[in-house]
């Protein structure tokens, strides 16, 4: 399950999010970078599990951030294709609608749910999530991009990534 570093073993979050987590729509987004090297599959899941943990620590609603965090980033194509296949250039702000409508053709999600998926790239999108585990996810969410990028950046350069191993 890629870097999850430990949610295999929570079994309250692994059980909240089975069904999405086996789900051939959320396995598809394997195929899709979505930063560094990291699919989007994979960066799904360490937004869920980081909101997650979160929420967990400041008392918001775990089971939504488990379960959104798995969905925020489901728009099913490769975005660095994207605006030149389609002409559409607007990802970042297109793309929690996009995610939201293809949730929803596979999943019951609750107001919470949908709510975290749409508001997820606040501030970019100018209208704040409403809930605490919604904030959980906007930060999970810049967290696990930062680092992917970065990381990312390293694999490809070798100087700087053997300074830091
Ligand atoms: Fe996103
Ligand atoms: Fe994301």
């Amino acid at each position: 399950m890629g870097e999850m570093a430990g949610c295999e073993m929570d079994s309250e979050y692994m059980a909240c999010t089975e069904d999405i987590r086996k789900h051939p729509v959320f396995e598809s987004m394997d195929q899709y970078i979505q930063h560094g090297t990291t699919t989007c599959r994979d960066h799904c899941i360490r937004v869920s599990y980081l909101g997650y943990k979160i929420c967990r620590a400041i008392g918001g609603n775990w089971r939504s951030a488990a379960r959104a965090g798995l969905l925020h980033d489901l728009f099913l194509y490769d975005w660095h294709t994207h605006a030149r296949d389609t002409g559409k250039h607007l990802h970042g702000l297109t793309h929690p609608k996009t995610a939201l409508a293809n949730a929803g053709m596979y999943f019951d999600l609750n107001w919470e749910e949908r709510n975290i998926i749409l508001r997820h790239m606040w501030p970019l999108t100018l209208i704040p999530p409403v809930t605490r585990a919604g904030f959980a996810i906007v930060w999970a969410d810049k967290v696990c991009s930062l680092e992917e990028t970065v990381q990312g950046i390293g694999l490809h350069l070798p100087f700087f990534y053997s300074y830091h191993s």
